[in-house]
């Protein structure tokens, strides 16, 4: 790089005067030299330079200037004193290193500005950007993607959301829970405590949360949860088809740790789940692909066909949603001949029993009755004829192969599947619930309650103002009756 000579003396008044007056040749290039860092005397000599080679070099940063050229590397301190100093907005100038300016000097023209030369303004406005104020507290009003921008925060969250489920505190469980979907429906990455302030469902403790987190990259509560014995041993009993909570519970209690402690204890009676659950934890605790959930609806397609050629069958779940992998595969199967939803469900596991491939099969006939209804149980399960099942999927069957865990020789794996039967007319309901997230149908139903007098389950939609039901045959039916924008199952991943 070209160095710069001091001036060995100091410019007379009248030499400024005459290389003032020398012709600008680059019009719009208007350079503003920073005298901070820089200096009086070397600034007046750099101004004379350039002046005398036919650059224009404004004396004071107006609005005319185009190119600020600074000495001083600490970008935080030159962007404070250039918003402080400036007529106008300073981004919309080019602020460079000397580089440039030397580099022109060379050249005797205003050199093409690169990434090089720029001085960067080192904190971008840290300002809330303006979608949050079209957050809505609801996340069927909110479109959530499988794609969050805000892992480390969301993890956290739901970490302490099951940890107040597993001490029975529901209010702050769901609060949690809440919080957690609306930090995944934003568009952006929170970056400081102050852009969750406005957003709904995140109080006072939760933006101290999201501060912690921000600073030190982890939060001490929840490191403190993950290290805790009774969460670690609850969250592993969970972790098994057919342990709930209460199972889990009392386990613990009795002092048992471990799967090894649980096998061993005479006094406890596994029921047919928990025992298929164990069984084959290796395989169905690891979790589904795109490919094999796609595999798996060719096999029961193949069984649907084979039993009714007029059934119909869809897949649902998060699979619908778009993530890539799930715990299970969820599918509703249904048929235009009334009343022989069920009859098609118990034929279609007659089937895949008869091809070998059904290891467990936990069906619940229906219960589906529309003169019980509307139910004004918030999360009630519905009362379609349905069953839980784990099939045996064989390698051959998958495009690029099993998920397989390292060192597994098999050219097979147990996956768990749902299977939901509903009459043709309720189609529309089960699919909008089967499809999920949890969180996203807590929130169509609070939102039809709460904002719309309507009660909305898996069966059915209940105006309770006009007193009847509302028909639908498609989820934008459903939508519409509540006065809800459509929001696309991929959308819905709250
Ligand atoms: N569901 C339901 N009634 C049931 C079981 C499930 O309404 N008896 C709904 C749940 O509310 C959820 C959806 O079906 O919205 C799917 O449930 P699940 O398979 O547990 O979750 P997914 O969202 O599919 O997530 P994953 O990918 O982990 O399976
Ligand atoms: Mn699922
Ligand atoms: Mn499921």
């Amino acid at each position: 790089m070209l160095r710069w000579p001091h001036p060995k003396k100091r410019l007379r008044p009248e030499e400024t005067t005459l290389s003032r007056s020398k012709k600008a040749v680059f019009e719009d290039v208007h350079i503003f030299l920073v005298e901070r860092k820089m200096g009086r005397s070397r600034r007046s000599f750099l101004t004379q330079l350039a002046r005398s080679k036919g650059f224009v070099v404004e004396d004071v940063l107006s609005d005319a200037v185009t190119h600020v050229v600074s000495e001083d590397s600490e970008a935080s301190s030159l962007w404070a004193w250039l918003k402080g100093h400036s007529p106008s907005d300073p981004s919309k100038m080019h602020v460079l290193d000397i580089s440039w300016f030397t580099d022109s000097m060379k050249e005797r023209r205003p050199v093409a500005v690169e990434t090089k030369h720029l001085i960067q303004d080192v904190l971008p406005e840290v300002s809330t950007p303006p979608s949050v104020v079209a957050v809505s507290q609801y996340a069927c009003q909110r479109r959530t993607t499988t794609e969050n921008h805000n892992k480390t925060l969301t993890d956290a969250f739901e970490v302490l959301a099951e940890n107040y489920e597993f001490n029975e505190m529901e209010g702050q469980c769901l609060a949690f829970r809440r919080a957690a979907s609306v930090l995944k429906s934003l568009s952006w990455q929170v970056r400081s405590s102050h852009q969750v302030h406005d957003l709904p469902c995140l109080g006072e403790t939760m933006e101290e949360l999201v501060e912690e987190i921000l600073q030190y990259g982890r939060s001490f509560e929840v490191a403190k949860i993950l290290s805790d014995e009774r969460f670690q041993t609850l969250k592993g009993f969970t972790s098994v088809f057919g342990v709930g909570l209460k199972t889990a519970e009392k386990w613990y209690r009795r002092g048992l740790r471990t799967f090894p402690d649980v096998m061993a204890e005479p006094s406890i009676r596994l029921n047919r789940m928990q025992q298929s659950g164990f069984l084959h934890y290796g395989d169905i605790s690891r979790h589904v692909s795109k490919a094999e959930a796609l595999a798996l609806g060719n096999i029961i397609d193949e069984a649907v066909h084979a039993i009714a050629p007029n059934g119909i069958l869809t897949l649902t779940g998060g699979f619908r949603r778009g993530k890539e992998f799930g715990h299970d595969v969820d599918f509703i199967v249904t048929t235009p001949e009334r009343g022989q939803e069920e009859g098609l469900l118990t034929n279609i596991i007659k089937h895949l029993k008869h091809q070998g491939i059904l290891l467990f099969c936990d069906f619940q006939p229906s219960s589906f009755d529309l003169s019980k209804l509307p139910s004004h149980r918030f999360e009630a399960m519905d009362h379609f004829a349905k069953c839980f099942l784990i099939l045996k999927l064989e390698g051959h069957q998958v495009e690029g192969g099993l998920c397989r865990a390292e060192g597994d020789s098999r050219d097979w794996r147990a996956v768990r599947v749902d299977l939901v039967s509903p009459p043709l007319d309720r189609f529309a309901f089960t699919l909008l619930g089967w499809t999920g997230s949890r969180q996203f149908e807590r929130d169509l139903r609070r939102f039809a309650r709460l904002e719309r007098r309507m009660l909305l389950d898996n069966h059915a939609l209940f105006d309770k103002t006009k007193n009847e039901f509302l028909a639908a045959t498609s989820e934008k039916d459903i939508f519409a009756h509540l006065g809800l924008e459509y929001i696309e199952p991929w959308q819905r991943n709250a």
